[in-house]
């Protein structure tokens, strides 16, 4: 299988991704499954991850433990070429440790097949990019729509659910604009609707503010802190200490472990 993340992960639909009907002066915000803080989302033991390159081995994860629970807002720091990537592919099911286990929920990412990694991919995971990853020639709706591809939905069903995806990201009045027609900030906009509309239970984000200038920076982590609020766990690694001021909890991935940032 490819290290390398896919542009738009395969994403379905659960049962819970339908919002509960609100009571007439209750609003609803969220649209995540409910996420128990208490249970750990991930649970890492041991996990290395060593490249064949040549002669040379690199082990950029050197024996990780590390729990995230759901509902958190973690950042990863650390030096470039630190395995800040190859963490993030592995808790994204794009990969599989060299040694060690990785459960997420009640899966072992470790020992399950590929298909069973699709499908937790698929179905559980969103995924944001430094380069929004959007398809030009496509529509902000149509790119958001992509990820409910092949799910046996309706199409009205699937138009509902991109434009409450797209509203949450507040772009429903960009909903017909073409990646050359929005804004650096307003394309991440639509790569994290994409990521979010059917549901997940974490926002895995790659840099997801690196090509953006301040004030788009600190729009887009605005929108993930209210993700975040409404009960999606997210995890972003990042160069950037304005990302990390932002989360609930800051770690350090150096020398092949991941350790608290005390900075
Ligand atoms: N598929 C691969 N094959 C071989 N080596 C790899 C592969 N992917 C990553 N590496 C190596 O593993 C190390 C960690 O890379 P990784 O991309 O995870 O670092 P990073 O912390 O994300 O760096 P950056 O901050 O620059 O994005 C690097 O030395 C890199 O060259
Ligand atoms: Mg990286």
């Amino acid at each position: 299988m490819t290290p390398t993340p896919t542009p738009v992960p395969e994403t379905s639909v659960s049962p819970t991704a339908v919002p509960p009907v609100a009571a007439p002066d209750t609003v609803v915000t969220t649209i995540f499954p409910a996420a128990p803080r208490t249970k750990a989302l991930y649970d890492l033991s041991g996990v290395t991850r060593t490249y064949r390159r040549g002669p040379h081995d690199i082990t950029p994860l050197d024996g990780v433990d590390l729990t995230l629970e759901a509902g958190e807002f973690v950042t990863i720091q650390g030096p470039t070429g630190g395995g800040k990537s190859t963490l993030l592919q592995l808790l994204g099911a794009l990969d599989r440790p060299t040694a060690g286990t990785i459960r997420f929920g009640d899966v072992d990412l470790s020992s399950a097949s590929d298909a069973q990694l699709t499908k937790v991919r698929s179905t559980r995971i969103g995924f944001v990019f430094q380069q929004f990853n959007l398809i030009p020639t496509l529509t902000a709706h149509e790119n958001v729509d992509v990820a409910l591809e092949s799910r046996g939905l309706s199409r009205a069903d699937r138009r509902e659910r991109v434009g409450e995806a797209l509203r949450k990201v507040g772009l429903a009045d960009r909903a017909g604009h073409r990646q050359g027609e929005l804004s650096g900030g307003q394309q991440q906009r639509v790569a994290i609707a994409r990521a979010i509309v059917a549901s997940p239970e974490v926002l895995l984000a790659d840099e997801p503010t690196g090509n953006l200038d301040e004030a788009m920076r600190d729009e887009i982590l605005d929108l993930l802190q209210q993700l975040n609020a409404d009960g999606l766990t997210i995890v972003a690694v990042t160069h950037d200490s304005a990302v990390a001021t932002r989360a609930d909890r800051r770690l350090r991935l150096d020398g092949g472990k991941v350790h608290v940032d005390a900075s």
